[in-house]
């Protein structure tokens, strides 16, 4: 007898959004809670898609075209979710992941100027294989995200991006939150880091993630 396949939840936001805070609060309550469950995050997660994930997040590459970028991405995915999510799921234990096709949609198609078609088709295989049971966004604006930070990190390519930058991956994020209101839940993000991890416990829990 086999164990139940597990659930698969994402969490998504800009950056600066509070998303490793409230990773790290999940981890320590499900492990306080005795869930079977692995922590991974995108791209990376394994030895081949950490590679692709140092060739993407290196300032020296600037010269990078965002078509290279967004496949770059897909390719990481699918190597990290052969290597580490499936057989995770198929051994009935909850997956939670930071970032996934969402980033691509808010990113790459709305944020760079893709297009969804194009990032839906050369992520088509992961969607249709691995569609998240639920995705948290973590709802916080970039202005709100990078006054927090106070300032940003300079050896990391896509934060010099700039503002405007981010100011369209948040609305990436929000055309993706109404395209797909039956699987993304959008928490507020300026709330106390505790009021919005009881937020995402609340909800997990209704949706029989937990
Ligand atoms: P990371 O340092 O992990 O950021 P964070 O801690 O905020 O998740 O870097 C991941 C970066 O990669 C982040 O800026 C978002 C970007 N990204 C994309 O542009 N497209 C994608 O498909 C994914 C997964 C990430």
């Amino acid at each position: 007898m086999g164990n139940a396949r597990g659930k698969f939840i994402t969490f998504e936001g800009c950056d600066g959004c509070g998303k490793s805070t409230q990773l790290k609060l999940l981890s320590e309550y499900l492990t306080a809670q005795g869930v079977a469950h692995i922590f991974t995050r995108e791209p990376g997660g394994g030895k081949i898609s950490e590679a692709i994930r140092e060739i993407l997040l290196n300032g020296k590459n600037a010269e990078m075209t965002d078509e290279c970028e967004a496949l770059l991405y897909a390719a990481a995915r699918m190597q990290h979710l052969a290597d580490r999510v499936e057989p995770a799921l198929a051994a009935g234990k909850l997956v939670i992941c930071d970032r996934y096709v969402d980033s691509s949609l808010a990113y790459q198609a709305h944020a760079r100027g893709l297009g969804e078609a194009f990032i839906e088709s050369i992520n088509a295989a992961a969607l249709q294989k691995y569609a998240p049971d639920t995705t948290i966004f973590i709802d916080l604006t970039p202005e709100a995200a990078f006054a927090r930070k106070k300032g940003a990190d300079e050896n990391d390519r896509l934060e010099q991006a700039g503002t405007a930058f981010h100011k369209r991956v948040y609305e990436g994020y929000k055309k993706v939150a109404e395209k797909y209101p039956e699987r993304v839940v959008c928490v507020n993000g300026e709330q106390a880091p505790e009021d919005i991890f009881a937020e995402v416990v609340r909800v997990l829990k209704k949706r029989n993630c937990l």
